[in-house]
């Protein structure tokens, strides 16, 4: 994501924007609390969103911070309130109990559709309802299922060769690249039933469209603190000018390969896509020859499934890094469960790497579930509230205002999670049998919760367990440098600034 460093405060023209956009908070401010009726009161004011954005390189330390001294609190902002939680009542009531009151709103919708369009990550209402039962009802099938589970074993086995080439010649791996890369090849083979082959470069057509995507999420993302977007897109200039382009070719790309589905299915009539696991071909089954809904359907899909699974695997990289015990516990529990005593070739490896096999593995499940609860792929959560509320803790809330629940914070809540809570402890997930035990999922919101709880959970464990079965199962990994400070990036996904260089040694290996 562009970074905010070319904003300088001590600029003459940055400092009276800001002075005017203070005084205009200040009087914002002033103004509701004169209208206070009826006894309402709202959550306090920990700050505005200027010292958000002097904090924006370790924006989630400070929401935390501020999490722990007021569990809800108000940034003022001079376009709209902005309300952040990390009180789990707080949490069920604006994602379950009054879900129908907190959505994506203009504002999301907004910034989202140029490159999301009407897809169900940007829409609320009749439209979000449509595509969720579809959606729901085919991530459900046994078809889809099967034909992921064999797109993960693939580029399971692909990684680990790439691993272990690393291994065998001594070089660092940047792990969190590839994990980006490997994931993306498996999400667009299960939406689109193409291979991109993003791994190793070979597909030309495949590679401009994986990047424009990066360039066109990292411009959407800017949207969110670039007051100017709008006029910049009308003026067809600078980032907007560039979005522009970088969304034209993802359509260039997409829209072209859904006429070649629509023509294959033409020609071979029935029979042919009934065959298909991919999502576009149960949605061209479903819902007709609509271009533009599939379009749709095919980029949110690939933006939900992509970074968040690769940067929870880098941050389970880290973590089995800085405890080495924790990964010999978790790689002898691949072991036992796969029943390997040698590995002769990865793709045999993989095969052993069954449903049964991954079932059993309640460590492995645990050690990377403890790793969303610290670092949540999507680490903050935003909602519009759409009319004047009251929450659980008491405080009241208006139309408009921005209402956020914290996965980052919350996972690093004493009063959620006890003393230890900043401790990286797999086994608080265990129970006294090592079966894992879930938590509640209003405490432990890595994956949202309610009506709109992530979609691809299920999807995503096992695509998870799997590459880290296969990792762990073959290799050791150490970090290439156990002093070097390994922080977050501050984008919409948490992932690891500047990546992650680790060094990787086989397993049992002849
Ligand atoms: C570690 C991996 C993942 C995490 C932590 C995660 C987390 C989340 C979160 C927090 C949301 C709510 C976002 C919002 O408010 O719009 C969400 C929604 C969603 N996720 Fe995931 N996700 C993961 C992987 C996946 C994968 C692999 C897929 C699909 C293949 C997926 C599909 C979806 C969909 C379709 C939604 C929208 C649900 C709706 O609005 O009804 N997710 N996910």
């Amino acid at each position: 994501m562009p970074s905010m460093a070319f904003l300088s405060l001590s600029h003459p023209y940055v400092s009276a924007v800001l002075c005017a956009a203070l005084t205009l908070l200040i009087a914002k401010e002033v103004l509701r609390n004169l209208k206070k009726r009826n006894g309402k009161k709202y959550h306090p004011v920990a700050g505005t969103v200027f010292n958000q954005m002097l904090n924006f390189n370790r924006m989630h330390h400070y929401m935390t911070h501020l999490a722990a001294k007021y569990r809800t609190y108000r940034l003022l902002n001079p376009f709209r309130y902005e309300v952040y939680t990390a009180e789990p009542c707080n949490v069920e009531y604006i994602l379950k109990t009054n879900f129908q009151n907190y959505g994506k709103g203009l504002y999301n919708y907004n910034n989202l559709k140029d490159l999301l369009g009407d897809g169900i990550f940007t829409v609320d209402g009749e439209k979000w309802r449509e595509q969720r039962k579809i959606s729901s009802h085919e991530f459900s099938t046994k078809m889809l299922r099967d034909y992921s589970i064999s797109i993960f074993r693939k580029n399971a086995a692909k990684l680990a060769n790439i691993v272990s080439e690393a291994a065998t010649s001594n070089n660092t791996l940047e792990i969190q690249d590839l994990l980006l890369r490997s994931t993306m090849d498996s999400i667009f083979q299960v939406v689109c039933g193409t291979e991109l082959d993003s791994m190793f470069g070979s597909n030309q057509e495949g590679k401009i469209f994986s990047d424009a995507f990066d360039t066109s999420s990292a411009l959407t993302l800017y949207r969110y603190v670039d007051v100017f977007w709008k006029i910049k897109k009308f003026l067809n200039i600078g980032s907007e000018a560039k979005l522009r382009k970088t969304t034209k070719i993802l359509n260039e790309f997409v829209f072209k390969l859904i006429n070649t589905r629509i023509q294959q299915m033409d020609i071979s009539k029935e029979g042919f896509e009934s065959k298909r696991g991919d999502i576009l071909s149960r949605f061209l089954q479903v819902k007709g020859y609509d271009s533009t809904y599939l379009r749709d359907i095919i980029l949110n899909f690939v933006i939900a499934g992509k970074d968040t699974t690769a940067a929870t695997l880098s941050w389970f990289m880290y973590m089995l890094c800085k405890y080495p015990a924790i990964q010999e516990k978790a790689a002898e529990e691949v072991k036992e469960a796969t029943s390997t005593n040698k590995i002769s070739s990865y793709t045999d490896f993989v095969s052993s790497v069954t449903d049964e096999a991954l079932e059993k593995m309640n460590y492995l499940h645990a050690a990377i579930t403890e790793t969303l609860r610290l670092y949540p792929a999507v680490p903050v959560d935003a909602k519009i509230c759409f009319s004047d509320d009251t929450l659980p803790d008491g405080y009241s809330v208006k139309n408009g205002d921005m209402v956020s629940y914290q996965p980052y914070a919350m996972g690093r809540m004493k009063f959620i999670w006890g003393d230890d809570a900043e401790d990286f402890r797999p086994e608080r997930w265990l129970d006294e049998n090592g079966t894992f035990k879930p938590e509640s999922p209003f405490k432990f919101t890595a994956f949202q919760a309610g009506p709109r709880i992530c979609l691809g959970k299920e999807f995503a464990y096992r695509q998870m367990k799997i590459f880290s079965a296969v990792l762990l199962g073959c290799f050791r990994f150490e970090l290439k440098d156990e002093e070097k400070n390994v922080t977050y990036k501050t984008m919409i996904n948490l992932h690891i600034d500047g990546g992650l260089e680790i060094k990787a040694f086989h397993r049992f290996r002849d």
